[in-house]
């Protein structure tokens, strides 16, 4: 079986963009994979370029071709910076509604978004889920909040600024976080139950484990990995940046190498 990879193309970026992913597709496309697997950073910071990434992913790889994705930390977000106020303008206002729109977009291209749906083909099983684990201190986010909502200069993660801050009353970042957690949990459970370690995989955003890469701004959390290392023979993830392949408690960890508008992809056999 092959599978072919990618992740943190990041539409958007610049104005070459858009042509050097018609021409990355199309290379893509002519591998002939058996699945595609895209480990999020689709965009930059709108939903359009989430969209217009999709409908590609789509029309580029064919309508027979199987594509999974689970989501990056930008393809959450739908703002622009205002130079004139040095702030970001949010553009969706309910973070619920940006949600629905996503899973709708899902469906219309038929794109599996594994945090819903697991797949398997053969024999082998391919779970994921997006995580925003990385911020692990939610607590410590809602103090900053409070303190920039009181009107103090304090630093905020830039991700959070980009956010939809709230969900039916819900701290955005809260509701990622704890979404997260208890997806890693049901995915724990799968992989349990499948109980196949050399025929599953698991595909993340971020890495889930901790690094010191200075390019992975948002820590991940190594409890996540040891707990789940048992179980699967490797790990896809992105953000970041770096192109990645080494062996971790007996499992493989693989990046794409992509980086802005350098997108690359990598090939695995199973
Ligand atoms: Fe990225
Ligand atoms: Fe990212």
């Amino acid at each position: 079986m092959k599978i072919v990879f990618t992740s943190d193309t990041h539409r958007g970026f610049s104005e070459k963009t858009y042509k050097i992913h018609q021409l990355f597709l199309q290379k893509m496309s002519e591998e002939n994979a058996d699945l595609y697997i895209i480990a999020g950073d689709l965009a930059v910071n709108r939903q359009k370029q989430f969209y217009s990434s999709l409908k590609d992913l789509r029309n580029f790889l064919g309508k027979n071709a199987k594509i999974c994705i689970v989501r990056g930390n930008h393809d959450f977000q739908d703002a622009t910076f205002n130079h004139h106020f040095g702030e970001w303008n949010i553009h969706q206002k309910s973070f619920k509604a940006l949600l629905s729109r996503q899973n709708e977009w899902f469906e219309q291209f038929e794109i599996i978004h594994l945090q819903k749906n697991s797949i398997k083909i053969d024999d082998l099983l391919i779970v994921g889920f997006d995580g925003w684990y990385g911020f692990t201190k939610g607590e410590t986010l809602s103090l900053y909040q409070e303190l920039k909502e009181k009107g103090n200069k304090v630093f905020i993660p830039s991700d959070l600024d980009r956010l939809t801050p709230f969900m039916d009353g819900v701290k955005t970042y809260d509701w990622l976080k704890d979404t997260a957690d208890s997806e890693f949990l049901r995915t724990l459970n799968e992989v349990k139950n499948f109980n196949n370690k050399e025929k599953t995989i698991l595909v993340t955003h971020m890495p889930i484990y901790h690094t010191d890469d200075k390019y992975i701004l948002h820590d991940g959390d190594i409890t996540k990995f040891n707990k789940i290392a048992p179980y699967i023979n490797t790990l896809i993830h992105g953000h970041s940046h770096l192109d990645l392949d080494f062996n971790k408690n007996d499992v493989r960890v693989i990046t794409s190498g992509s980086d802005y508008d350098k997108p690359k992809y990598k090939v695995l056999n199973f």
